[in-house]
């Protein structure tokens, strides 16, 4: 498998350009399975995450051509309607095709994804929901079985907010009979981008971006052609890698207005963020000063960069505690960054952080995606070299990361297994 190797302490100065969002571009995918043409979508990142997608739409009959960033699919032959465990267990949020494949075929078999290192994750809610809106739902031998002549609109209460149940039980009620309200929605702005292209494909979508969305279902959609937004969490990294490296990076083709939180908490950590429409610079400060973070959903704190800033305020001057509390076992990466000298402790879902003046190179080890990005950033902190092996999951979600990073000088490789 291969490897990435860091080597420390280099100022990271220069531009670097954000790629489309994965997870605005996985759901968005996957609704073409809910129109009869060509879909063709731009600015859609180049990574493995997307590729399973791609195969998984295939596999349900779908046509697609990719030509570098821009990949059009046709669902006009959409005929099966399983998605196996062999291609459900390389990416979770194939779950997605549930609700467009009952929408569409009346009937969707689809592997249950299982758990994952960063959590149990369970599905219930997009089962309860599908049921919801009038859908048999069985699990039989590991696969999830629903069915429904007709969807019906529903009012579904979301217990926990949840980014991709929203999206699945969206895409099933676009074209269910009547309305169906989604309350304690989620908004993280993939979400609100799926729902602009299912809008944009003429489904009657009202509330987007609040907590509570009205679907007016409507008898078909047709097909699109859109841009992916910019991706936040890319965003996110490229931005703590300037305050951890003291370094000056312009991030250009961002969308800083999906970034308040992190923004908010990067500037209290003593860095310089200056916004120019989709650009941002970011200067890392003299000193880096400790805070206190708690993830939550949009526009909380967001998970996915809980890794990256517990990086940051390991070598933050002071005291600093993280609350996860959106996955229960989000933390794994913790055990790796101690090996590069980090002082953490962790007690539940809070970790608590005493800076250190310097991190020092070593092996590691990367345990899911952003727990990966975390560690590369790491390494560029650290002094001596830092080798990141298991880097498939970074690869499932940066786009040419390594690369990106080597333009703005670091000194990053990626070594062939
Ligand atoms: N949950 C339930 N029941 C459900 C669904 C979720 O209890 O039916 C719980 C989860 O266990 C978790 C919480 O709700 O504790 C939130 O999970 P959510 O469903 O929102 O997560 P997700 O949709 O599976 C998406 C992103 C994740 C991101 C989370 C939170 C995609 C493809 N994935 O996951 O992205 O961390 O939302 O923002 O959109 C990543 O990109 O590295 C990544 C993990």
């Amino acid at each position: 498998m291969d490897k990435i190797v860091v080597e420390g302490g280099y100022p990271l100065k220069g531009e670097v350009r954000i790629s489309g969002a994965k997870n605005a571009a996985l759901p968005i995918l996957v609704s073409s399975l809910l129109t009869d043409g060509p879909c063709t979508y731009s600015n859609v990142p180049v990574l493995k995450d997307i590729e399973s997608t791609k195969e998984l739409l295939i596999n349900h009959g779908a046509r697609i051509e990719t030509d570098q960033h821009t990949v059009t699919i046709d669902a006009g032959g959409l005929n099966n309607s399983e998605a196996p465990y062999d291609l459900v267990r390389k990416m979770r949020a194939s779950i997605l095709v549930l609700g467009p494949l009952v929408a569409r075929l009346k009937k969707a078999r689809v592997s249950l994804p299982g758990g994952c290192s960063i959590g149990a994750r369970p599905i219930n809610l997009h089962l309860k929901g599908l049921a919801a809106l009038g859908a048999k739902v069985e699990l039989i031998h590991g696969y999830v079985e629903a069915s429904a002549a007709k969807l019906r609109g529903a009012e579904i209460f979301f217990d926990t907010v949840t980014v991709t149940g929203t999206e699945n039980l969206m895409m099933a009620a676009v074209l269910a009979e009547g309305i169906t309200l989604l309350r304690n929605a989620a908004r993280e702005p993939e979400v609100t981008a799926l729902a602009d292209v299912l809008n944009k494909m003429g489904a009657k979508i009202e509330g987007i971006g609040t907590s509570v969305l009205k679907i007016t279902g409507v008898p078909a959609l047709k097909p699109v052609s859109v841009s992916i937004i910019p991706d936040r969490i890319e965003t996110g990294t490229f931005m703590v890698s300037a305050a951890l490296s003291g370094g000056d990076i312009k991030i250009l083709d961002c969308e800083p207005t999906h970034l308040e939180s992190v923004i908010h908490k990067l500037r209290l950590t003593g860095s310089e963020v200056k916004i120019d429409g989709n650009t941002m610079t970011v200067k890392g400060g003299d000193k880096i000063t400790s805070i206190d973070i708690k993830t939550m959903p949009y526009p909380g704190f967001p998970t996915d960069m809980q890794a990256q800033f517990m990086v940051l305020l390991s070598v933050a001057k002071g005291f600093s505690v993280i609350t996860e509390t959106i996955f229960e076992n989000r933390f794994i990466h913790v055990s790796e960054l101690k090996r590069l000298g980090a002082d953490i402790k962790v007690s539940g879902n809070t970790a608590m952080i005493t800076g250190v003046p310097k991190l020092m190179g070593a092996p590691v080890m990367a345990t899911d995606l952003r727990a990966s990005a975390s560690l590369i950033l790491a390494g560029l902190a650290a002094s001596g070299t830092t080798e990141v092996s298991r880097v498939y999951h970074l690869d499932r979600g940066y786009e040419a990361i390594e690369k990106k990073f080597a333009s703005l000088g670091a000194k990053i490789k990626r070594v062939k297994a």
